[in-house]
């Protein structure tokens, strides 16, 4: 389906073989600038690209100049308007587009416990509607419930990546938060197994429960029964494609500035990654100062060249790529073409 072009070697080759990308670094490095680029880079070749902001404050459509959602937006497409400046480029590739998604942890917690909600509604005598309305408050606000919502919208966003798009980016939420993602489907893989063993022991639980309010039998929870049994096997389903798209096909992009702080965070990051056994792609070293626009970033430039050469004495065998610091902001598609017109001349 796709034409085989490359548009610009190095970063965009890095990740040539990941269908799943995850782009993550400090707060400000320039993650939604990177992952743009990169799903622009891809589209150039003809390939449908899925991306993909878990970032709860979501620049990903500021950037673009798009309104984006929970649902699939469409982003730009080689051959449409949006694309007009790179058509030569986007002529030699066939087909290529971006669909993108942000995607709402608020919104998503809100509608899984209002779909519980609705499910014990149906389930329970009215009388313990309150009992059970509270209950379910208090798990809405319970740590974790929030990052195991983005946990399976990004499962969900992987598995929909895998079955109708070339590659799937993500652009992630500054590094600690996606970090501590990442290590959640493991556990949740394990609790999701557990529930479906208790669900024989709670299913009785119910039933004697609801003998005592009603005084009667309540025999008809087999339905529901079933039903949240599916939810629970589904919910095994995506997150076991979560782990296995994270052990073969997933690479990690790590955005970074030559400045002391952000590299000391990013090998931390790096070694963390290492811990989760996450395939590292390359580094990006954003933002990087001209030599020849006068002495203040020529000396800029030397400072950041001492923080390159730490970085790649730490880093091994993983490739450090730089992008320029660019003379205005990146904006809407144009400036999107032009972090990858930087690449391409890097
Ligand atoms: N190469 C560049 N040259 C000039 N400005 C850049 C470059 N890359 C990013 N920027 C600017 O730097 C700022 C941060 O970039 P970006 O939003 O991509 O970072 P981020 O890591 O996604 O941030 P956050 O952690 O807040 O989500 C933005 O204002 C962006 O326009
Ligand atoms: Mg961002």
């Amino acid at each position: 389906m796709s034409a085989n072009v490359s548009v610009a070697p190095g970063l965009l080759s890095d990740t040539v073989d990941s269908r799943v990308v995850f782009v993550g670094g400090k707060g400000g490095v320039g993650k939604t600038s990177v992952s743009s680029a990169l799903a622009y880079g891809r589209m150039l070749e003809g390939k449908r690209v899925l991306l993909v902001s878990t970032d709860p404050a979501h620049n990903l459509g500021h950037l673009w100049d798009a309104k984006l959602g929970d649902g699939v937006t469409r982003l730009a497409q080689a051959d449409g308007d949006t694309t007009n400046r790179r058509q030569a480029n986007a002529d030699r590739g066939d087909g290529g587009l971006i669909d993108g998604v942000e995607i709402d942890p608020h919104d998503v917690v809100d509608q899984h416990f209002n779909a519980v909600y609705k499910q014990m509604l149906r389930m329970l005598p009215e009388r313990l509607h309150g009992p059970a309305k509270k209950h379910l408050d208090s798990a809405r606000k319970a740590p974790g419930s929030y990052e195991a919502a983005i946990l399976e919208r990004i499962a969900e966003n992987v598995q929909l990546g895998l079955a109708e798009y070339d590659v799937v980016i993500f652009d992630t939420a500054p590094t600690g938060h996606t970090l501590h993602l990442l290590t959640l489907p493991d556990q949740l893989f394990t609790w999701t197994e557990q529930l479906l063993k208790s669900r024989q022991r709670s299913t009785q639980y119910t039933g004697v429960l609801g003998s005592i309010v009603t005084g009667k039998n309540v025999e008809d929870t087999s339905d529901h029964d079933a039903q949240l049994r599916r939810t629970l096997i589904r919910r095994q389903e995506k997150l076991g494609a979560l782990r296995d798209a994270m052990e073969s096909d997933a690479g990690f992009i790590v955005v970074t500035l030559a400045e002391p702080m952000p590299v000391a965070e990013s090998l931390d990051l790096l070694d963390q990654l290492a811990d989760l056994k996450m395939r590292v792609a390359s580094v990006v070293v954003n933002r990087r100062s001209p030599v020849d626009a006068g002495p203040f970033l020529a000396h800029k430039h030397d400072l950041e060249e001492v923080q390159i050469k730490r970085l790649e004495g730490e880093v091994g065998r993983i490739p450090v790529h730089q992008l320029p610091l660019l003379q205005e902001p990146p904006q809407g598609v144009d400036g999107i073409a032009a972090i990858v017109d930087s690449m391409t001349e890097a």
